[in-house]
């Protein structure tokens, strides 16, 4: 049930019931067809193969490298040990640089490696990482970059790839975000050493928990497979270091199954994109993030931006959403630079990141996927604007 909003008064903040009965999250799944997993389930069942680089994993990893137009996949438990994992067969030591902007689990997947995070600044535009300001932090114990496609936006690739190229350093991608995103034609997942891609439940596509490392290099996606498996080749030979970072065949039936829905959920996210644009056009002090390149993005994320002069600060806005049962989330404040880990050994580097803690104290991502549509969106754009004019009236009233 969705109550109508037509007024200040029917404001939760001002006392009215929320509009919505059951809170609606950012990131709630998009939920395979149950027959369609059913039919990879059944092929479990008759396999009685559950891990260890079943049947499903192997289909996996080859539709998705199709999907992406890249030579190698390496599928993984998450993208957390992705990341790691990726981390360390590219043999980085010492000192990586990496945005303060994103989600933690890449900034935990470098210091989980013994490494020390870097934290660079962003665009302000863009909330990409900034390339000169990665370039004003390499040292000598620079051995890596690790750009983010925030947002599912491609990162400036090019700068960054010129700058891992001057300074002898090597350069990955967080895709977790960008999975089916594009950049002049070429999919996220083909740049940089590899790219790692998460498939965790809130993702535009999940495996309930899982992820991916791509790259076009059969040398390091083979490295790779040896570590995700305790360096085992063959039986009783290891002939690697490892850990276990292997995606189980019932992850696999659920991104199978997703994965023949993908278009659709795209396309959704897309309306809901567009729905959203047209709600909050012309409101003062609101800005919606757009993609660079509409045709190459997967709208995973609605961004918006709460500026000065909209009235009602970024958390004020939060607050007043809550209280309709909508669960807008503040991602990725404060900035991994202000997480405790992170605080305690880089206490000064807040005054190199700016943009990071302007952005951060801006965002909020509002909910959309599959179980999100026009009625919802329509009653999220009435709050905002509500919330818009109401403040403005306030500030005239003053
Ligand atoms: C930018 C970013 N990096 C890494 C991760 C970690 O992925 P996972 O949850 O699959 O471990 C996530 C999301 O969860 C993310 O948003």
């Amino acid at each position: 049930m969705i109550k109508e909003i037509n007024g200040l008064a029917d404001l939760a903040i001002n006392g009215a019931a929320p509009a919505f009965e059951q809170p609606l999250h950012v990131g709630r799944p998009n939920l395979a067809e149950r027959a369609v997993f059913d039919r990879y389930l059944d092929q479990i069942f008759e396999s009685n193969w559950l891990t260890n680089n079943g049947p499903l994993v192997q289909q996996l990893e080859l539709e998705v490298s199709r999907r992406l137009g890249v030579d190698h996949c390496v599928a993984m438990c998450n993208g957390t040990i992705a990341l790691e994992i990726a981390i360390r067969a590219l043999e980085l030591t010492g000192e990586v640089i990496l945005p303060s902007y994103t989600f933690v689990a890449t900034a935990h997947a470098v210091s989980w490696q013994g490494l020390q995070p870097v934290f660079a600044d962003i665009d302000p535009v863009t909330h990409n990482l900034d390339p000169a300001s990665v370039e004003r932090l390499i040292t000598p114990a620079t051995t890596g970059i690790v750009g983010v496609h925030l947002w599912g936006r491609p990162a400036p690739v090019g700068e960054l790839a010129e700058v891992a190229r001057d300074h002898d350093v090597k350069l990955l991608f967080d895709a977790s975000h960008a999975f089916a995103c594009s950049m002049e034609g070429t999919s996220i997942g083909n740049f940089g050493e590899c790219e790692v891609f998460s498939f965790h439940a809130t993702k535009v596509f999940n495996s309930f928990e899982g992820g991916v490392v791509s790259t076009n290099n059969a040398a390091l996606a083979e490295k790779m497979r040896l570590m995700r498996n305790f360096g085992f080749a063959g039986n009783d030979n290891v002939i690697h270091p490892g850990t276990n970072g292997k995606m189980t065949e019932v992850c696999a039936a659920m991104g199978l199954s997703n994965l023949e829905l993908l278009d659709s959920y795209l396309d959704h996210n897309r309306h809901n994109f567009a729905a959203y644009q047209r709600g909050i056009e012309g409101v003062d002090g609101l800005r919606l993030l757009a993609p660079p390149e509409p045709e190459g993005a997967n709208f995973q994320y609605i961004v918006i931006e709460v500026g000065e002069s909209f009235g009602a600060d970024r958390d004020e806005v939060l607050a007043a959403l809550e209280a309709e049962n909508v669960l807008a989330r503040r991602y990725f404040w404060p900035g991994c630079h202000k997480m405790q880990p992170y605080r305690e050994t880089q206490p000064t580097a807040e005054l190199w990141l700016p943009h990071t803690t302007e952005v951060a104290s801006r965002v909020l991502v509002l909910p959309t996927g599959k179980s999100v549509g026009d009625a919802e969106i329509d009653i999220i754009c009435r709050i905002f604007r509500l919330l818009g004019a109401g403040s403005a009236g306030a500030r005239a009233a003053g």
